[in-house]
């Protein structure tokens, strides 16, 4: 088991990438919050864990409140007894809108949920995370933002942007602390978010060197290598999970 007795946070563990994650993580010996909107899914996730003897507490709310990040933190503290990482990981996508029609709206939405739930949750997690001794927080970002500029996509690659940034300085400010700071940057993966549109599915594919997009499960994989002792010379990465998309010219 790669994360026996970890205590761990993932949020956006409602749906995606997210439950793909809690599933394997908790496989893998850690005791989990998990956090997303939507409790029931949130309650019935945690019932398939604990029935295959894992253990996770659901922890339901919104990450664009600062509180609730707190209240994830205080709920790893009462319930696992404290906190050794965490997979922020929740996430929209938001409006695909043309930049210069875009409502303030919607890139008020999309920078709270991609990037200012990335501040409250770094800010609430760390002091308890250096009490641990260190410990590994993990951001979900994006190829979008990084190596590709997706037409229609002006607020989500901004925020997803905003938080590699986010992730070097952690890294560097409290690496001495021995706490590891990285960013996962999924390629197109079949999840809610990518809906169900065949046209839009096969274009993605069509800009993967892989010719296909990932399960879940995929990029599970990639967050529980970040997370565990298998990355423990790994920070400050935008480490990429992205079939190949960012090498492949279609
Ligand atoms: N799918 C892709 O192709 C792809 C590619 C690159 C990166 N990503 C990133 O991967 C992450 C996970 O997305 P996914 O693909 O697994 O999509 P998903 O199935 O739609 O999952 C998104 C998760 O985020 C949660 N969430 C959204 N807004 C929230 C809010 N305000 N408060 C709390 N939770 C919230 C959702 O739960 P509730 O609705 O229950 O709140 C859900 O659990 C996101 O950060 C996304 O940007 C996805």
């Amino acid at each position: 088991m790669k994360l026996a007795g970890k205590r761990i946070i993932i949020t956006g563990a409602s749906s995606g990438i997210g439950r793909a994650a809690a599933i394997l993580l908790a496989r893998e010996g850690a005791k989990l919050v998990i956090g997303a909107r939507r409790e029931t899914a949130l309650t019935a996730l945690a019932d398939e864990i604990e029935a295959t003897g894992g253990k996770a507490h659901v922890c339901a709310g919104d990450v664009t409140s600062p509180d609730y990040a707190e209240e994830l933190v205080a709920c790893a503290e009462s319930r696992l007894g404290g906190l050794d990482g965490a997979f922020n990981n929740a996430g929209t996508v938001g409006e695909f809108t043309a930049f210069h029609d875009m409502s303030d709206a919607n890139w008020d939405h999309v920078l709270a949920t991609n990037l200012s739930s990335a501040f409250y949750a770094a800010r609430a997690q760390i002091p308890h995370l250096l009490k641990a001794g260190g410990g590994s927080l993990v951001f979900t970002s994006s190829f979008v933002g990084h190596t590709i500029g997706l037409a229609g996509m002006g607020a989500y690659a901004a925020a997803k942007a905003g938080l590699n940034g986010l992730t070097q300085v952690l890294a560097a400010e409290y690496g001495a602390q021995g706490l590891r700071v990285n960013a996962l940057l999924p390629g197109g993966t079949l999840t809610e978010m990518a809906g169900d549109d065949a046209g839009y599915h096969e274009y993605v594919r069509s800009i993967h060197a892989l010719k296909r997009m990932a399960q879940p499960e995929e990029i599970a994989r990639a967050a529980l290598f970040l997370l565990s002792d298998d990355a423990s010379f790994v920070t400050g990465t935008a480490m990429l999970a992205d079939g190949g998309n960012s090498i492949f010219k279609p």
